[in-house]
């Protein structure tokens, strides 16, 4: 089965977030079920070198008004589409913001081209390669769906939420510069409370929803969730599906991490220690045994980490040490700081993104704190799993299902992985905090804890066979689409 994957993201190019780590290591994943992916990309700047590198696979008579071209890249990982529209992606910046990080003002018209791009692929413009299926990632590519459908392309496409926070809203008067004709303006397409909601228009037209965790797939049925869209998603619910994210277990394994001074496995588990020592002193730290709890994260409101800043006075008087690695809400970023001037040597607050800090936080850390409002599945969490830093983190969306509370039962059954809390407030972190520097006290409890944590596995595998068993479904699914039955029952 062929299928194309449309992202704003792929890791190892681009990567703001865990959409970038799943759109990178599911493909690899699927392969292994007869699945092959080439993931549609925007060609930002970081790919010049291999667009240039030979010429254009296919030119595109323009895409919403601009000059558009195809470059295809095979390399050892992944299978590449990158989408070269000058215009649109060869900017300074991320794939979101300016180099001021301010949003580019035409997000609409970058991911729309995004979409559009996907839409004439699926639709067969592109001599020969179609796809038989076609997976999309989050607001930037859901319009894909929207214009398959307006093109008359009823090829079954599935549209995965990774986080509903964001959903491409923008104001009406924009519809006639998306190339679309006003019906797609409805209830039953792009219409949310007056404006055009990029996700919305994914979720009416998609064949199959899925989110990255069974949890969140019940929470955002909810209006606490939702976002708004939760109305949407229950008169959708028969088509939606939880699956959880899986990791890359080749780019983070502690034995075999190019990144970490120290390798290290669950036998060797004494070895964790160098890599500790290299943090204290790579953050200047004090060197001591002093337990490190660590997030590297967005600091934002989502991720919780105004509570870090919160709770750090009492992580510190209680004996434990904080690494923050991270970027965000200028506010959140201020208060961690004052912290880190407050407790010299005891707290390190890194502002930026640095792939190569967080693979050692991930070795030389005890614990990683995650106090997520809301995560729809959470990376971190599993990464802190292999490499023997304990999670402690809030009872929400993916966290509740990939971490098992340390409670005397699960601890006594020798399945404990890490802390949880409920509800998530300050207090209850503090709580979280305090328990897991209990466990800490007592290095054999510890150990075992780390154990078992390491032994956690949480590979593709088990999830890249649900996404291979529901593309097969829907693509030997014969006749109409479920879009198109909506259509004529609504
Ligand atoms: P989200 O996608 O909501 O931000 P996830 O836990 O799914 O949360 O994924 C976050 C990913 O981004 C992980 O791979 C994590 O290591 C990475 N990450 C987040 N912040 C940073 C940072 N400041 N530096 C390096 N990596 C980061
Ligand atoms: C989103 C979510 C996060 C999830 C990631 C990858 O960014 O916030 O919970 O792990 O996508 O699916």
């Amino acid at each position: 089965m062929k299928i194309l994957s449309v992202t704003s993201e792929v890791f190892p190019y681009i990567k703001t977030g865990g959409l970038a780590d799943v759109t990178g290591s599911l493909p690899k994943a699927l392969k292994v079920f007869g699945v092959d992916s080439i993931t549609l990309v925007p060609g930002y700047p970081v790919f010049e070198s291999l667009m240039s590198a030979q010429p254009p696979l296919f030119r595109f008579d323009e895409i919403l008004g601009e000059d558009a071209a195809l470059h295809f890249v095979q390399t050892p990982d992944a299978a590449l589409f990158v989408l070269d529209i000058p215009a649109l992606y060869r900017r300074p910046g991320g794939p979101y913001v300016n180099e001021h990080g301010v949003d580019h003002p035409d997000n609409w018209k970058r991911f729309a081209a995004l979409s559009l791009a996907g839409a004439l692929i699926a639709n067969g413009e592109l001599p020969g390669w179609s796809p038989d299926l076609v997976h999309t990632h989050d607001w930037q590519s859901a319009l894909t769906s929207v214009y398959m459908r307006h093109m008359g392309c009823d090829k079954p496409v599935v549209l995965t939420i990774h986080n509903i926070a964001f959903q491409g809203q923008y104001p009406a008067a924009l519809l006639p510069y998306l190339h679309l004709p006003p019906s797609a303006f409805s209830m039953d397409c792009l219409e949310y409370f007056g404006d055009i909601c990029f996700l919305k228009g994914g979720l009416m037209t998609s064949d199959l929803i899925t989110t990255v965790s069974p949890t969140y797939a019940r929470e955002i049925l909810t209006p606490r969730f939702g976002m708004g869209l939760d109305g949407v998603l229950r008169y959708r619910r028969e088509d939606m599906r939880g699956i959880l994210n899986g990791i890359d277990e080749d780019v983070w394994d502690p034995a075999h991490d190019p990144l970490l001074p120290q390798a290290f496995d669950v036998d060797r588990l004494d070895l964790k220690a160098n890599n500790k020592r290299a943090l204290n002193a790579r953050l200047g730290l004090h060197d001591d045994d002093a337990p490190i709890f660590s997030c590297i994260s967005r600091l934002t409101w989502q991720k919780g980490m105004d509570m870090v800043a919160y709770a750090a006075d009492y992580l510190v008087f209680n004996g434990g040490k904080l690494v923050i690695c991270g970027k965000g809400d200028p506010e959140i970023e201020a208060m961690l700081q004052a912290m880190e001037a407050r407790h010299p040597g005891r707290i390190a607050v890194n502002i930026g993104y640095s792939e190569e800090l967080a693979h050692l936080i991930h070795g030389g850390s005890d614990a990683i704190i995650q106090p997520s409002r809301f995560e729809p599945c959470g990376l971190t969490q599993l990464y802190g799993l292999r490499y023997g830093a304990i999670p402690v983190v809030s009872r929400t969306g993916g966290l509740a299902e990939t971490v098992i509370d340390a409670n005397d039962a699960a601890m006594n059954a020798e399945v404990a992985t890490g802390f949880q809390f409920h509800p998530v407030t300050t207090d209850g972190l503090c709580h979280a905090i305090r328990r897991a520097m209990d466990v800490y006290a007592d290095p054999a409890q510890w150990r075992q804890l780390q154990t078992q944590a390491m032994k956690a596995r949480f590979s593709w595998e088990r999830s890249a066979g649900r996404y291979a068993a529901l593309f097969r479904s829907l693509v030997s699914r014969s006749g109409a689409t479920g879009y198109e039955i909506r259509l004529a029952v609504g």
